[in-house]
């Protein structure tokens, strides 16, 4: 069903495939942890059983309809400079959109993709830190694509922007070369280029909102990231900086 792609350099190149599985990112993991795998490989399914998302969410999806993968790195980056891989991996599932024909793709802070303001991607990241080098990342993926119905949630899919079915290796395969073309640009030193671009699709900058906070709604205006990729929100007592677990809005 998904073979091993031909645009990549290093993406998939070894590729596991399960039918169907707890969820890709743990599975990754699991081999990461026993040494079982290398740089570069993509574990993908066409059904997670125990899908998980961030802040300990479930990702759950119609099975054999979406992507649900995810892609093993090796010292991507520094501890300090995490959240280029929320960039990076944001920005790779923004570049496939567009070459799908999408139009009004952005970024929700911290690693969502919106399409027409509804959710067609998460992205779950997971690193194993040892002081200030990350040893390896597991970024796992959730991309609609085929499925149509979404009851009760603010999503949609490829299928649903433009009224077409796609082929699931075909889109892996571009979502690969996507994201290994994003990963070089970070490796040859385009950090800022590639924060400037995320943060020019960055859904409500510069919009006034009511946002959710532990200790009650918050208005302010989103006016970017800090430099390890926490929220920067303008409010009406100064600027005021969020972490993931600390701001919620839709
Ligand atoms: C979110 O929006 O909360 C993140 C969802 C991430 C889902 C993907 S699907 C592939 C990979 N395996 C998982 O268990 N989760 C990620």
């Amino acid at each position: 069903m998904y073979t091993v792609p031909r645009k990549t350099r290093r993406l998939g190149k070894n590729l596991i495939f399960r039918p169907e599985v707890a969820s890709t990112n743990s599975l990754a993991s699991t081999f990461a942890k026993s040494g079982e795998i290398s740089d570069g490989t993509v574990v993908v399914t066409l059904h997670q059983s125990a899908g998980r998302g961030q802040a300990g969410s479930t990702w759950h999806t119609e099975p054999g309809r979406n992507l649900t993968m995810s892609v093993y790195l090796e010292k991507p980056v520094n501890a300090a400079d995490a959240f280029m891989l929320n960039i990076v991996s944001t920005l790779a599932v923004a570049d496939l959109c567009k070459s799908c024909g999408l139009n009004d793709i952005r970024v929700k802070w911290p690693n969502d993709v919106l399409v027409d303001c509804r959710k067609i991607s998460g992205i779950l990241c997971e690193n194993s830190i040892q002081g200030e080098t990350i040893r390896w990342s597991v970024v796992g993926i959730g991309l609609n694509i085929n499925q149509t119905r979404f009851d009760g949630f603010n999503a949609t899919s490829l299928s649903l922007q433009t009224e077409r079915e796609f082929d699931l290796n075909a889109i892996l395969e571009e979502l690969l070369f996507c994201f290994e073309s994003r990963l070089d640009q970070l490796r040859d030193g385009f950090r800022n280029q590639l924060r400037t671009t995320w943060t020019s699709l960055l859904y409500l900058h510069r919009t006034q909102h009511i946002f959710n906070t532990p200790a009650g709604p918050l208005k302010g205006m989103i006016t970017g990231i800090d430099e390890v990729g926490r929220l920067i929100v303008e409010t009406a007592t100064g600027p005021r900086i969020f972490g993931p677990k600390e701001i919620s809005f839709l």
